[in-house]
Formats: C-alpha cells, sequence, structure tokens
C-alpha cells in the first residue's frame, strides 16, 4: 500500500489541516509526529525508500530506536498539507541505537523534518515509556489564546491548570493531571526539548509561554481534542478577564464531586482553596 493511501497518513494530514482552520498555524508555525504501529510498517513497505544518509541526533533516544515516525516538515505550512502532503511532511525511522535518523518517504521537494524535532522525539520516548506504548501523538501548535493568557497569568502548574479548569467541565475531563508550564525559551533547542520532557512526566500538554501548546495523546482526536480544550477555555477566559474577571466559580467541594461522579484523579495542588 503507498503511504499516502493509509489510514495514519489520511489520520495525519486531517488533523494538520484542522488544526490550520482553527488558525493555529500561521506561516510555518506548529508540526506534528505520530509514531507507527509495526503493522502499520510492513502495510506500507513497499512505498518506503531506504538511502543510507543517517542524520545524527543532538540526544540519544534510545527509547524509540527502530521507531517509524511521520514528521512534518520544517518551513512547511500546515495550510499545503492536503493539497501537497508528499511535500510538506516525511516519515523516517530511527537507528536501533536512537542516535541518529533517515528519511524513508516523503519531504519530496527536499525539506526536512520541523526545527523541533529533538522535542518531539524526546517527548515521543517519555511518553512511550510512560503510557506502556499507548501514546503516539506529539502535536505543537500556535493558539492564540493560551498564548495571550501567558502574558498576563503567573507562569505555574498550578494557576494555568486551575483558572482553565474553572472555565467548563471538559477542563478536568480532558486534562484530569493539568498543565505544565515553562517560560519563554528559545524555539527548536535541546534546552526547550528537555524541559518540556521533564514535564510530560507529569503532563498530557505542556505550556511554552509566548511561544504555543505542545501536547501528546494516544490518537489523532484525543490529541487534537486536548489541544481544542485547552485553547477553547483559554478563549473564555480571556472574555473573562476582560468583561472583568470571575465572580462565579466551582468550589473546591464542586471540584471534588466531579471527580467522584467521574472517576477522575485530579492531584491535590489543584484543589487549594482561593483568596
Ligand atoms: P518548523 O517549521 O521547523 O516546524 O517550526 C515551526 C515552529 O512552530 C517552531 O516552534
Ligand atoms: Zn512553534
Amino acid at each position: 500500500m503507498k503511504v499516502l493511501e493509509s489510514r495514519f497518513a489520511e489520520g495525519f494530514i486531517r488533523m494538520s489541516n484542522d488544526g490550520w482552520l482553527q488558525g493555529w498555524h500561521e506561516c510555518h508555525g506548529g508540526n506534528l509526529t505520530y509514531r507507527l504501529t509495526s503493522e502499520e510498517v510492513d502495510d506500507v513497505k513497499e512505498d518506503l525508500c531506504y538511502g543510507d544518509s543517517w542524520v545524527s541526533l543532538p540526544e540519544a533516544v534510545p527509547g524509540i530506536g527502530g521507531d517509524y515516525f511521520l514528521v512534518t516538515g520544517s518551513g512547511k505550512f500546515m495550510r499545503n498539507m492536503t493539497v501537497d502532503p508528499e511535500d510538506s511532511f516525511g516519515m523516517i525511522e530511527i537507528d536501533e541505537r536512537g542516535r541518529s535518523y533517515r528519511i524513508v518517504w516523503g519531504f519530496s521537494g527536499g525539506g526536512r523534518p520541523t526545527s523541533e524535532l529533538p522535542a518531539h522525539l524526546m517527548n515521543q520516548e517519555v511518553i512511550k515509556r510512560r503510557t506502556n506504548g499507548n501514546y503516539r501523538v506529539v502535536y505543537h501548535a500556535h493558539p492564540a489564546n493560551i498564548i495571550a493568557l501567558s502574558f498576563v497569568l503567573p507562569l505555574k502548574d498550578e494557576i494555568f491548570t486551575r483558572e482553565l479548569w474553572e472555565m467548563e467541565p471538559e477542563c478536568a475531563m480532558t486534562f484530569p493531571s493539568g498543565m505544565g508550564v515553562i517560560p519563554w525559551m528559545v524555539p527548536g533547542t535541546a534546552e526547550i526539548a528537555r524541559l518540556t520532557c521533564r514535564m510530560m512526566e507529569e503532563y498530557d500538554v505542556v505550556l511554552w509561554a509566548q511561544h504555543g501548546l505542545f501536547a501528546a495523546g494516544d490518537t489523532f482526536d484525543n490529541t487534537f481534542g486536548l489541544m481544542h480544550t485547552v485553547e477553547k477555555a483559554a478563549q473564555m477566559l480571556n472574555l473573562v478577564l476582560a468583561a472583568g474577571g470571575k465572580h462565579h466559580v466551582p468550589s473546591v467541594q464542586e471540584f471534588r464531586d466531579m471527580a467522584e461522579a467521574f472517576h477522575l484523579e485530579l492531584p491535590e495542588k489543584f484543589l487549594y482553596e482561593k483568596q
């Protein structure tokens, strides 16, 4: 089977285009990676082309050695994913020791993987281990409302998580472990990748202050849904702040009641009494 005939490539393209339609991918902003199952690799093997030009990775990722990933291209526009997929993204294979990668499909115009590849691969390694292989998707986008809040709210996990959880019940259900927050850092570096990895040990979504969101999940639907839920809550919070701030919020007891009803484990550090 051709890569572009596969369900996983269809899901990858659809998710990228959905993000574009949401306005999260101005210019070449944002990037997406997906770790294939071994069955999916076998299904498209006839369409892959194995060269011998391996590219070193800045930090080894032995936990994903031998794995294959769909990866958006650096400088490529999510806007073009549906019209020119073969140029907009590609597939890479990681060597067995996790020290380098090679392109096996795509990047037809001579492109290369996203500049955030260190963050994607190092976090793919973390989430694969943390979820026993269940999580496969890592998504970075530039949604305006959550970025705007990172200019206004204190850059603390406890503050962002609680403020967003209060906006609608879907939030605590979609990211019950909370949201991590890291300060502005130079994009594309091993440093931003490392700090994000520390957060990903605990959270599924991390805010890169004054830059964007970084999210992980098992399926395209759930990862997109997580990004969407955070951004919608941020939009509502911005509306409320513009209207003068919150006057009524769910109480800590109401969060506990919801956690019991929906079998959520909400960390105590987010259930503090507000002044
Ligand atoms: P790339 O075009 O290299 O994927 O970079 C976009 C981006 O959002 C960097 O943070
Ligand atoms: Zn970015």
